[in-house]
């Protein structure tokens, strides 16, 4: 369940000294200490020279003809530090009339997904966005498949602002983001897990609980896809290779996708 807190505050900090702070007190992967996180990421939220300077990052490497790679949805902001958290600027533009398809891609709109992180989110800039909320109340540290249905519960439709944070629960809370009504930014502190990689995001059908895709850039899709592509050789070492890898890999859905594409190979080869 999504849980919403109000935090009223115009004190300020500089990113190092948030990262300083979380890392030195807060335990994110226990949920309590994770809402008790509110107060500082608002604090972070209320400096507004963070977006100018990572803006100003972002904008000379779209300028850089060698390392043109930029995320148009957010900016990482502290990764000039290792650390176990994130912490993210999401970038939330107002959609035109008849906005493509691909831009309303590009920032999940519309998408009805789950998460893979926990994360806490606070507003940055502009109005914020609104979005609606289910709970899936079985979710577990376990993929779901393509076709599998969740028992998903209608929570509410919430408005981030400047005075509500949102805190949402990996893979439990599920939701579909709506554009906001003019562009907004919101500050994200995520919790980095490195068992994150193990599991699929899911998309849902919009009026169901029906998983109907892995959504594009969690690494696990990424991995799939790649299991994909091998599965067109007709290699039977390359079939042995993916038999290795099968039993080496904990995560069940890559499992699978590989002990299939070795499968595939070895019917192509036979
Ligand atoms: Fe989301």
């Amino acid at each position: 369940m999504v849980t919403k807190l109000h935090i009223i505050t115009n004190e300020s900090i500089e990113l190092d000294d948030f990262c300083d702070h979380i890392e030195q007190n807060f335990d994110l992967s226990d949920r309590q200490q994770f809402l008790a996180a509110a107060p500082a990421l608002r604090k972070l939220a209320n400096n507004k020279e963070l977006f100018r300077r990572a803006a100003l990052q972002t904008l000379k490497a779209a300028l850089d003809p060698d390392g043109f790679n930029i995320a148009p949805a957010y900016m990482i902001l502290n990764d000039h530090r290792p650390s176990k958290f994130t912490v993210r600027a999401n970038l939330w533009p107002a959609l035109r009339p008849g906005a493509w398809q691909e831009t309303r891609d590009i920032f999940s709109y519309d998408l009805k997904h789950d998460h893979t992180f926990t994360f806490l989110t606070a507003n940055y800039f502009g109005p914020g966005y609104t979005t609606k909320v289910w709970v899936n109340p079985h979710a577990g540290l376990q993929a779901m498949k393509i076709g599998d249905i969740a028992d998903l519960q209608y929570q509410g439709e919430f408005q981030l602002c400047d005075d509500t944070l949102l805190f949402f629960e990996r893979f439990t809370d599920v939701h579909i983001q709506l554009p906001p009504v003019a562009d907004s930014v919101s500050l994200n502190l995520v919790l980095r897990d490195p068992e994150e990689t193990m599991y699929p995001q899911h998309a849902f059908e919009t009026d169901s609980g029906k998983v109907v895709a892995y959504p594009n850039g969690s690494p696990l899709k990424n991995k799939l896809i790649f299991a994909r592509l091998l599965a067109t050789s007709d290699d039977p070492e390359l079939a042995d290779v993916l038999d290795w890898a099968a039993h080496k890999e904990t995560s069940r859905v890559h499992r699978e996708a590989l002990l299939s594409a070795k499968d595939q190979i070895l019917a192509r080869a036979a």
